[in-house]
């Protein structure tokens, strides 16, 4: 989506706002780190097809999904090379009936029966590697592989999400946990099989995995920029200051425009006092006035995108571009 070009002072507020040279700045650094098919970026954080395509110009051209409408938007969008939805489904239907390579995540019998009565004709073993969500017992994946062939599934290899290690600032515990992590899912390819071990985020310490499936880093947030990995904060929210007391300032994005479960978002110069659903409340180290513009900085990209419609991209004070928010819904 193209639009004409604007200052952001004309945008309507609460606005997500994408730093078009951060951006590119990312994309560049990760396909320099982690080139091709070692990425396999994960859409959930920004559910956008404009997106999707610039990662592909990078030279990605699989994907990661978490939802059925992320693996159908990628495939009505031309990037159906190679689709993995990194998560299990127990109505494959509409993922059997698209004109795209789609490999689905199983981790029991009910999801193995699913995808072989949905149409789809390949699977990987997800194995739990420590984070208690989805995921079979690392002992159990050569079974379920074994059961998986016998329902004329084509086994692709394993994945293991290691999401309760990615957001780790200590690096060494990053590693050692890592490493851990790794080891299960390498003793459970040993009994699966097939070309892929497939991991989630640690991009900067997993030499085990054959990909990574990492989509924060291409926008960002505060809470990876602890961190200290090399991507640029490329996502803001862009909000109005609607109300000014001799205590606190507030303006005009709240709950409803940010994701909260990795905390409050930040302000530069500020302290961030509270969010609620349409406010957030801050203490302006210069006092602010009513109609000032603020940048808010979320501290989780993937749920804060899901609130937005369009991605408004960039350069200094102008609108450079909109890219649709077209991979929401489920
Ligand atoms: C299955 C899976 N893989 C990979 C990721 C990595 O995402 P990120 O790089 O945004 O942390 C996630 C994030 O939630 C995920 O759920």
């Amino acid at each position: 989506m193209t639009t004409t070009r604007r200052h952001v002072e004309d945008l309507q507020t609460p606005a997500l706002l994408v730093d078009a040279a951060a951006v590119e700045h990312n994309l560049t650094a990760m396909a320099t780190a982690l080139p091709g098919r070692r990425l396999r970026p994960h859409v959930k954080a920004h559910k956008s097809t404009a997106l999707a395509h610039r990662q592909a110009a990078a030279g990605h051209r699989t994907f990661t999904c978490a939802t059925i409408r992320e693996v159908e938007g990628l495939a009505a969008a031309g990037l159906g090379d190679d689709l993995l939805l990194a998560n299990e489904v127990l109505d494959a239907r509409r993922l059997g009936r698209l004109d795209a390579r789609v490999t689905v995540a199983v981790d029991s019998e009910a999801t193995i029966v699913a995808a072989a009565a949905g149409g789809v004709r390949e699977v990987v073993i997800d194995v739990n590697v420590g984070l208690p969500r989805c995921g079979c017992h690392p002992d159990d994946a050569g079974r379920l592989a074994d059961l998986a062939r016998s329902r004329r599934l084509t086994v692709r290899g394993v994945m293991g999400y290691e999401g309760h290690v990615v957001g780790l600032a200590d690096r060494a515990a990053r590693v050692q946990l890592t490493a851990h992590a790794m080891q299960l899912l390498l003793a459970a390819h040993a009994a699966v099989g097939g070309d892929l071990v497939s991991a989630g985020g640690t991009y900067d310490c997993n030499v085990w995995a054959t990909e990574i499936q990492a989509g924060s880093y291409v926008l960002m947030d505060t809470a990876y920029a602890r961190l200290g990995l090399p991507f640029r904060q490329a996502l803001s929210v862009l909000a109005t200051v609607i109300s000014v007391s001799p205590a606190y300032a507030v303006a005009d994005c709240g709950l409803k425009a940010l994701g909260m479960d990795h905390g409050n978002p930040t302000i530069d110069a500020a302290e961030v006092l509270f969010c609620s659903d349409e406010h957030i409340t801050f203490v302006p180290e210069v006092p602010s006035r009513v109609g000032e513009r603020i940048r808010v900085w979320p501290a989780h990209v993937d749920p804060t995108v899901a609130y937005h419609e369009r991605l408004y991209v960039v350069s200094g004070d102008q609108v450079v571009d909109a890219w649709a928010v077209d991979l929401r819904g489920w």
